[in-house]
């Protein structure tokens, strides 16, 4: 069995929709239920619905010999994994973000507040700027509001979270994508089955 680890939710959905589309289909992953994986014994493959952000781990440790996942999770955590394929969904950009009439005041420490310390680090690096890093989980829109930071690094996708709570996009670092990714030991043992499946993937991906 190959096992594919899937990001849970509509990204999923419509990233499964590809592998189907490419003849990885698993008709039992459509029945309605609360079940996490699917097989398709005949093509010997089997799917899992994981959050979003641990399917880079399934893959570094080799519980799922293949799966998708997202350049941000790629870029913060450095997973030991291969990058086969950009699949052209799941579409945004990682930015820097803040009140629209904000000012950097080189004299100060630039306070960032994010999810992702070291793409916020790493950028920050890269132009010479220091700052202190504010780890928050979620809602990070609002510690420019409150005072907690001056600027956040995040995902924008389109838009709506920044403007309704009066944030503008100050500076784009990188555009982000979901990504085919497979576990090393795997990427050899199955060579034939990974590569024939990521050129399958390759025509969705441009289609
Ligand atoms: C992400 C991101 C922004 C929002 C951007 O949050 O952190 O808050 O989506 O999307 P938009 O540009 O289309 O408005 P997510 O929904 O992942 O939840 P979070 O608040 O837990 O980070």
């Amino acid at each position: 069995m190959l096992n594919i680890a899937l990001p849970k939710g509509r990204l999923g959905e419509k990233v499964y929709g590809m592998f189907e589309r490419a003849g990885f289909e698993c008709p039992s992953i459509h029945e309605e239920n609360r079940k996490l994986f699917f097989e398709n014994e005949a093509l010997g493959i089997r799917y899992f619905w994981v959050k979003p952000s641990d399917v880079a781990i399934y893959v570094a440790r080799g519980a799922a010999d293949i799966g998708v996942a997202g350049k941000d999770i790629l870029l913060e955590y450095r997973p030991d994994v291969y990058e086969l394929l950009d699949l052209n969904v799941g579409k945004c950009r990682m930015c820097v973000a803040g009140p629209k009439d904000f000012r950097d005041d080189p004299a100060r420490t630039l306070r960032v507040a994010t999810k992702f310390s070291h793409i916020a680090t790493d950028y920050y690096t890269s132009t010479g700027r220091d700052i202190d890093v504010i780890g928050l989980n979620g809602s990070i829109e609002l510690a420019p509001i409150l005072g907690l930071s001056d600027v956040i690094v995040d995902i924008v996708e389109t838009g709506t979270t920044l403007k309704e709570n009066n944030l503008a996009v100050l500076e784009t670092i990188v555009p982000i994508s979901a990504r085919l990714i497979a576990n090393k030991a795997s990427f050899v043992f199955y060579k034939t089955r990974i590569e024939e499946l990521t050129r399958a993937l390759a025509k969705e991906a441009t289609a």
